[in-house]
């Protein structure tokens, strides 16, 4: 392991390993106006929905490096305490790049990026008309703390596009096509061929219940022992007996009795195939074959 005492490195070097680390960050795009009415578009990856009741997202415009002066998001929202924080989709990647450049503070990053303005319906700055989700907010605090400004905002309206929605008008996650930011220039697309589901988990046995072959095995890896810590409790002899006349059991046996081959290992190895369709239960069947 690489250690490092982010006072001994410096910060701003030590920002390289976090942003890389604490990854994928989802994107605000943040429109703003300031008291003249002036509107500010910019992305922050510093950002995130953080508490539910009442809704709060926070984000963080830091200041800049080189001179430590506050971002034009920033100073707005000193000014007018309101942002309309819109999600980003990999249709927009490239011009919510464009936004991000240094342009000066009143100059209009819509214009610049080529966004639609669309009205709010609380709040003074502008919607993306291109986002698929769009959420009002006001700012509800301020915490400064070295070059972060955090700002929490309380959605106060939040307008979703319907073509997210499945026929129960709930969001279909494979139709979002988010994109989030990594270390250095990555991005990271979450389309579909990018997601997967993890079954919610139970109050299962646990990984420490388990025979000691089966937590120490080197086929079995950390994910395969967490699917079958899940279970609520282990099948019985009569499971498990029935099990072995089964075709891929006595095969399995077989091969073991006439081969040269390990039974154990073998049932390690078919176990993990299993699992990686979510067999659990016949998983553990095979396992417990050995004892
Ligand atoms: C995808 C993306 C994410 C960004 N995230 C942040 C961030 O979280 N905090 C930050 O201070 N700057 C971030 N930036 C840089 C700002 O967008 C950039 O400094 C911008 O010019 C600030 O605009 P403003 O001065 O108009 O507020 C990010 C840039 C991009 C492209």
């Amino acid at each position: 392991m690489k250690t490092i005492d982010p006072a001994e490195m410096g910060s701003r070097v030590f920002y390289k390993y976090m942003t890389a680390s604490v990854a994928p960050r989802p994107v605000a795009f943040a429109s703003t106006v300031d008291k003249a009415g002036n509107v500010n578009l910019s992305p922050f990856s510093f950002f995130n929905y953080m508490g539910i009741d009442p809704p709060i997202v926070a984000f963080a415009p830091n200041r800049r490096g080189r001179d430590n002066s506050y971002k034009d998001t920033a100073l707005n929202i000193f000014e007018i305490p309101e942002v309309v924080v819109n999600l980003v989709t990999y249709d927009m990647v490239q011009q919510i790049s464009l936004a991000s450049a240094e342009f000066e503070r009143g100059v209009n990053e819509f214009e610049k990026a080529g966004f639609t303005p669309l009205p709010s319906e609380r709040i003074r700055p502008p919607r993306v008309k291109e986002s698929p989700v769009q959420l009002e907010c006001k700012v509800i605090e301020i915490r400064e703390h070295g070059s972060m400004v955090l700002i929490l905002a309380e959605v106060v309206l939040a307008h979703f596009s319907e073509e997210l929605m499945d026929e129960h008008g709930q969001i279909d996650q494979r139709r979002t096509d988010w994109i989030a930011r990594l270390g250095n220039d990555w991005y990271a697309r979450a389309n579909e061929n990018a997601l997967f589901e993890v079954a919610r988990p139970q109050m299962g046995i646990g990984v420490d219940a388990m025979p000691e072959r089966i937590r120490n095995s080197k086929i079995l890896s950390g994910n395969n022992l967490g699917q079958l810590g899940s279970v609520l409790c282990l099948p019985d002899t009569a499971e498990i007996d029935a099990f072995a006349k089964t075709g891929e059991m006595t095969e399995i046996l077989e091969q073991a009795k006439y081969g040269c081959q390990y039974l154990p290992d073998l049932l390690h190895e078919h176990a993990r195939k299993l699992l990686t369709v979510n067999k659990v239960k016949e998983a553990w069947l095979t396992l417990l074959q050995a004892i």
